[in-house]
């Protein structure tokens, strides 16, 4: 989605701008550009369609360079990908804004500036902001005011940052409803919309909150809130590393990120279990007090993260003996919900940014649950800000549009969460399968590293799907989740159609597909279902179906013609879902390259879905 980046400061800031979004390409985008007050006080800028260095090649060719710039990726929402729609957007060429977001009252916005004179360059709701603040900064002769006025105007979601040729010394940001932060530095300061922008150049930043406006001079940040009122927001300081950023040694971050997976999860529960039990203070001493009070539980997230929310449901009935209920996050916010008495709610998002998720959160904190609770990768953000309460997994950034670790180490995390309900609800000091499950989860990052040994089995695999336009994934039960995960991994990366059913489902409908030309993958770890899984792998090969299955070596299951099968290592049912959802990621890398899809950038995607 799309992404800003900004800069004052004494040294040139272009390359700063240009790094700071290429930092930002994994977010996925389909332009860019930048725009800065040059060494004769003169606005400049550079843009083009497609990618980043695009931008770059043009200011190979003319140069740029001065001490304040804002830059942008775009991914286009109003208006096709076109050199004329990329931002900064001038407004009489004194002018410039970068804006991620959608300004909903867009189109009276321009036809009242049209009738006052302006002339519109490009189809996007961002230009009429650009005319906007300068039409009242032109009335109140100070940027930081007509910016403020303008955002009294505006209906939607945004973060801005906007530079004028009046003022070389001084770069106004803005936010509501889309992540922006401040860099601090030595005599200098940055704005962007991902702290990962702007790790070149400083580790202390100002997560400013909803509402917040923001003026950056040289050595100062002023912020004042959506009341007008001068507020101090705290400076935290980056505890992830730069390297988080780079690929090292891997091809792909993708990849790299599945083989993190052990050392991710293991950093998820550091700190948070004993030898018997998950640790009371895991999830804080506030949760302690809320959790005996939950009688139900409702999951709300997108994506990836949806998935791991209906494992968490398996588990939260089964161990917790709680009712949980999980929905995607865009139908929840619609639906006239009935909310039961002491429901926690429950988010989960690996950026904590995403627009679906937030409102119906914010929608959640005014419909009488018991509490909120954001089960969260981004610590700053605003997930996790507007919750009362937080658990956060400890994935490290994800730059793969492909979520991977974010995945498993939510699962992790809502293991967590589970026994701690599990204990809340059942006051018994020893607990044998909390004690086993606890010891289950420690060795649980020695398995996956078992597991992503199978790697090369795996590639070996993706060569029979390359050719191929569908796949059907099967699990049953808490791995049905898995099998939807596995799916949407094939599909967001290498294009092919793919559907996941559980698997008694089969015969109700999808059976009618199978044919040879129809790869049927199933997940088949040891557990109370796998004999009906394996009756329902049966009715495949009786249809001509080609099987790829991965099991538990006790399940009996074993190599024959029109099946393959690939072990994994012995893991208790529980966490095998978990476990299961390794070799999927692997199998979608692989088929991705070999097709020479875009695996760290699928087309039309984006990391953090911002926008409604
Ligand atoms: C999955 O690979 C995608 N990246 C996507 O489904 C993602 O999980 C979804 O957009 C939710 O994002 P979040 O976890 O940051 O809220």
């Amino acid at each position: 989605m799309c992404g800003i980046v900004g800069a004052v400061a004494e040294r040139n800031v272009t390359g700063i701008l240009l790094e700071g979004l290429k930092r930002l390409e994994y977010r996925g985008y389909d332009s860019a550009g930048l725009a800065i007050i040059d060494d004769q006080g003169q606005l400049q800028r550079r843009r083009a369609q497609g990618k980043v260095a695009e931008v770059e090649k043009r200011l190979d060719e003319q140069p740029l360079k001065g001490g304040l710039g804002v830059a942008h990726t775009r991914w286009a929402t109003h208006g096709k990908p076109s050199e004329a729609n990329a931002h900064p957007h001038f407004s009489s060429d004194e002018l410039a804004l970068v804006h991620n977001g959608i300004i909903e009252n867009h189109e009276p916005l321009r036809r009242q500036l049209q009738a006052a004179g302006y002339a519109f360059t490009s189809e996007t709701d961002t230009e009429v902001v650009a005319h906007l603040v300068h039409q009242l900064y032109q009335q109140a002769g100070d940027l930081t005011l007509a910016v403020q006025q303008a955002l009294q105007q505006l209906e939607g979601a945004y973060a801005l940052a906007v530079i004028h040729q009046q003022h070389p010394d001084r770069l106004v940001c803005a936010r509501k409803g889309s992540p922006l932060v401040i860099g601090v530095g030595i005599g200098e300061h940055f704005c962007a919309s991902d702290p990962l922008a702007l790790l070149q150049v400083t580790d202390r930043f100002v997560y400013l909150e909803e509402g917040d406006l923001a003026t950056l001079t040289l050595n100062e940040h002023h912020v004042i809130n959506a009341a007008g009122a001068a507020v101090e927001r705290p400076v935290s300081q980056w505890e992830h590393g730069n390297q988080a950023a780079e690929k090292g040694s891997y091809r792909h971050f993708m990849l790299k990120e599945i083989h993190e997976q052990p050392a991710v999860i293991a950093a998820t529960l550091e700190g948070r279990l004993s030898d018997r039990r998950v640790l009371p203070q895991a999830l804080g001493s506030a949760a302690m007090e809320l959790l005996p009070k939950v009688r139900q539980v409702q999951i709300i997230a997108c994506g990836t993260s949806f998935h791991a929310g209906m494992v968490a449901r398996y588990w939260i009935e089964r161990l917790a003996g709680l009712p949980c209920q999980v929905e995607v996050a865009s139908e929840y916010r619609y639906r006239d919900v009935v909310v039961t008495p002491d429901t926690l709610f429950v988010t989960i998002s690996q950026s904590g940014e995403t627009a679906d998720t937030l409102a119906a959160l914010r929608f959640a904190r005014t419909a009488g649950y018991l509490g909120s609770l954001a089960v969260c990768n981004v610590p700053g953000s605003s997930l996790v800000r507007e919750s009362d309460l937080s658990l956060m997994t400890q994935a490290g950034p994800e730059i793969g549009v492909a979520s991977t670790k974010a995945f498993t180490t939510q699962l992790t995390a809502l293991l967590l969460l589970t026994l701690a309900l599990r204990r809340a609800h059942h006051k018994t000091e020893e607990d044998a399968l909390e004690a086993e499950l606890v010891q289950a989860l420690r060795e649980l990052p020695r398995l996956s590293e078992q597991t992503l040994q199978l790697d090369a089995a795996i590639e070996q695999l993706a060569e029979d799907f390359a050719e191929k336009h569908h796949a059907l994934f099967l699990g049953r039960g808490s791995q049905y989740p898995i099998a939807m995960e596995g799916a949407l991994k094939l599909k967001e990366i290498s294009y092919i159609h793919a559907e996941a059913y559980p698997a008694g489902e089969l015969k109700h409908g999808p059976l009618a597909l199978v044919d040879k030309d129809m790869p049927v993958i199933a997940v088949a770890p040891r557990d109370d279902l796998v004999d009906k899984l394996k009756s329902n792998l049966q009715e495949v090969r009786a249809r001509g179906g080609e099987l790829y299955v991965f099991a538990d070596p006790e399940t009996l299951l074993e190599p024959e013609p029109g099946m393959k099968v690939l072990h994994l290592p012995k893991v208790h049912d529980i966490l095998a879902p978990i476990l299961y959802t390794l070799p999927l990621q692997l199998l979608s890398y692989h088929v991705a390259v070999l097709k020479g899809t875009d695996v760290d950038q699928p087309r039309n995607l984006a990391k953090s879905v911002t926008v409604e």
